[in-house]
């Protein structure tokens, strides 16, 4: 798959038209989001999906999130109860995806579902990604932007670095705010947080009045993405880590003496939105033994250590 020729689209209104027209065609078309880079198809063509999955070199057991321009649309597709509605009405647009029963006849390719009877679905904080959708008119399926396994993109470069010559366009919509996925929640049976993610669990806890169940405790979905191995830099991760050793490059976070620091103040919003940036830049530094600073687990925090416990995972 390398043979594709990758056109980059502006995120003004011609270049969102030229973008829709593509993904109309069954193209893949990479966007901006305000977690990370979607990796855009029309989640009604199953053939377009195929290649998707094909041009992430992603194991097809892995469903993929639906993006849509509006709660209204999101209930033509899936299933609300009132915890979901409430979530919605709370959190959307933003970087919270619920998984809720797919309605039939919603006309989701099954290659999208991984044939689950759930959705995955989801409605941006993004002026480039909503204005997508609008020209688009339809849902967009859309995994990160990134080949299977490896670090998510959170600006153009990172797309196109990774995937020119595997997909259609990438619309350059600039830095991603937020910087690591959304959070996943499923409601029944019930509620449970399947990936933490840029809305912290404790904030949806407060707005349910509830906590959240913990997929693998019993009774809780399964988040078949899950995979252990996952945002994988080139170089082994040492987390927690208090003492660089030799031949270490340290990933700061606070007040340290780093290569690189996610934040020097100790912020976690801040080291979020730098988390996936800093791993790409040890990668193009050669990093062979990558050390990372202790980060607290609260907040954004569990994102973070959740992202950097898969890219520490051994493969
Ligand atoms: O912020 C995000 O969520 C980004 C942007 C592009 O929206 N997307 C993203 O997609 O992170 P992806 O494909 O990298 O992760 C999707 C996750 C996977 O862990 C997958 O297993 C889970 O969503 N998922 C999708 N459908 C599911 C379902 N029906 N039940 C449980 N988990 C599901
Ligand atoms: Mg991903």
């Amino acid at each position: 798959m390398s043979d594709i020729s990758t056109q980059i689209f502006t995120s003004q209104p011609n270049g969102l038209a030229k973008a829709a027209e593509t993904l109309g065609k069954g193209g893949l078309v990479a966007f901006p989001t305000e977690t990370v880079y979607g990796l855009g198809v029309d989640a009604r063509n199953t053939e377009a999906v195929a290649r998707l999955y094909a041009a992430k070199g992603r194991p097809s057991f892995n469903p993929l999130i639906v993006h849509v321009a509006s709660l209204d649309i999101a209930e033509t597709l899936v299933e609300f109860d009132e915890t979901a509605r409430n979530l919605a009405r709370t959190f959307w647009p933003g970087a919270l995806t619920l998984v809720l029963p797919l309605r039939t006849g919603a006309g989701i390719s099954p290659l999208v579902t991984a044939g689950l009877e759930t959705l995955a679905i989801r409605l941006p904080d993004h002026q480039v990604a909503a204005g997508l959708l609008q020209a688009f008119s339809g849902p967009i399926a859309a995994p990160s932007a990134n080949p299977s396994g490896q670090v998510s993109p959170t600006n153009a470069r990172h797309v196109i670095d990774h995937m020119t010559g595997r997909i259609e366009g990438i619309v350059d919509g600039g830095v991603c705010g937020v910087g690591v996925e959304s959070t996943i929640v499923a409601t029944t049976p019930v509620p449970t947080l399947l990936r933490a993610g840029g809305i912290p669990a404790e904030v949806i806890e407060q707005a349910i009045d509830r906590d959240l169940a913990h997929a693998g405790e019993s009774a809780a979905p399964s988040s078949p993405g899950q995979l252990a191995s996952h945002y994988a830099p080139q170089g082994t991760v040492r987390l927690s880590a208090d003492t660089v050793e030799d031949g270490e490059i340290l990933l700061g976070f606070g007040n340290v003496d780093a290569e690189i620091n996610l934040s020097k103040t100790g912020d976690l919003v801040e080291a979020a939105s730098r988390l996936f940036d800093a791993l790409h830049q040890l990668n193009a530094l050669g990093a062979q033994r990558i050390a990372v600073s202790p980060i607290p687990e609260h907040g954004l925090g569990a994102a973070i250590n959740d992202r950097l416990r898969r890219a520490a995972a051994p493969r």
